[in-house]
């Protein structure tokens, strides 16, 4: 059997389909090994970064939906957040996701800001277009998505009390109120803070800013929903709440993820708490909604919470 020999025109063009041929066998060498080729580039950005799991979440999210995405976790330098998002930018980068401590860096880096980012005041999402940088914080409903959808609580006619007015506090604030509470009661050792945001948001909804003191006091009542937004577990530490905070078929809700029972969950389950969770959810979720923002398609979540929880005992 004879093979027919394809006739070039030029020698030029003999060239340009052999290094065609060329460039085919090497793309399908390059894919038997598993390499990904010109995939659009996303990472996270963060300081340290060693322990991020947005990396694993997002190639999961993107092999189950079949995308071809690069995604990275970079470190950098304090006070130099902006040099590496230029150069990331340089490189083609598409979207970014941003931990502590740049989230305000993300925030004032911006050219466009999403309401939930600037009603937040800190940036954990960014997309690039051209020579605009747009913010998102996906936090809040990360947080607000785990506790309806996946732990099946309404937030609606409930009470909640959320402990803590630092940054992770001050994005869940708005994403609460959509819900639709009772009230929600920001509790903060430094009241001051709490009631910043309590006046920053009392026009979206039912909104109270205590002190720990207060929240002791018993005419406060009991709350259906107590959410750990304080940085105290990261040092061991709880905040000075009595067990008699949380209402019969209470959640606790620690936005700290990974760490077993940390003081706060141990506190509500000595108290009889049935509902215990970790951030693992709100994790998965935020990462979740990013994907959506940048891919225009919603991944499942289940089985990356699934993989990625550690047991609270
Ligand atoms: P993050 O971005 O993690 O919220 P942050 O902005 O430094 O970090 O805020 C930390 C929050 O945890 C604050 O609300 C802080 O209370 P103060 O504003 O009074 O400092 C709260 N926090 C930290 N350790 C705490 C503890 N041991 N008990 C109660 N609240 C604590």
């Amino acid at each position: 059997m004879s093979i027919e020999k394809p006739e070039y025109r030029k020698k030029e063009e003999a060239a340009e389909v052999s290094e065609g041929v060329l460039y085919a066998s090497l793309l399908s060498t390059r894919r038997r090994r598993g390499e990904r080729l010109m995939s659009d580039k996303y990472a996270v950005v963060g300081n340290p970064i060693d322990h991020t799991k947005s990396p694993l979440i997002h190639l999961s999210f993107a092999k189950e939906t079949g995308q071809n995405i690069d995604y990275a976790a970079i470190e950098a330098p304090i006070g130099g957040f902006s040099e590496v998002v230029d150069k990331f930018r340089r490189e083609g980068g598409l979207g970014l996701n941003i931990t502590a401590p740049f989230k305000l860096d993300a925030f004032a880096y911006c050219t466009d800001l999403k309401e939930r980012a600037r009603l937040a005041g800190a940036v954990n999402a960014m997309k690039f277009e051209v020579d605009r940088v747009t913010g998102e914080n996906f936090d809040g409903v990360g947080l607000t998505n785990d506790i309806t959808r996946n732990l099946g609580r309404l937030m609606k006619g409930r009470r909640v009390a959320l402990l803590g007015a630092g940054g992770a506090a001050r994005g869940v604030v708005l994403p609460f109120l959509e819900q639709g509470p009772t009230e929600l009661v920001i509790v903060n050792r430094t009241v001051t803070k709490a009631e910043e945001l309590g006046r920053q948001f009392k026009q979206y909804g039912p909104i109270a800013a205590i002190g720990y003191s207060a929240l002791a006091d018993k005419k406060l009542g009991r709350f259906d929903l107590v959410v750990n937004a304080t940085s105290a577990s990261l040092r061991g530490e709880l905040p000075p709440i009595s067990p008699e905070v949380f209402g019969d078929d209470c959640l606790a809700y620690e936005l700290l993820y990974g760490k077993g029972l940390t003081p706060f969950l141990r506190l509500a389950r000595n108290a009889g708490v049935k509902r215990l969770a970790d951030g693992v959810g709100m994790l998965v979720e935020q990462a979740a909604e990013a994907f959506v923002w940048w891919r225009g398609l919603r991944p499942d979540t289940g089985t990356t919470i699934k993989k990625l929880t550690v047991p609270l005992e």
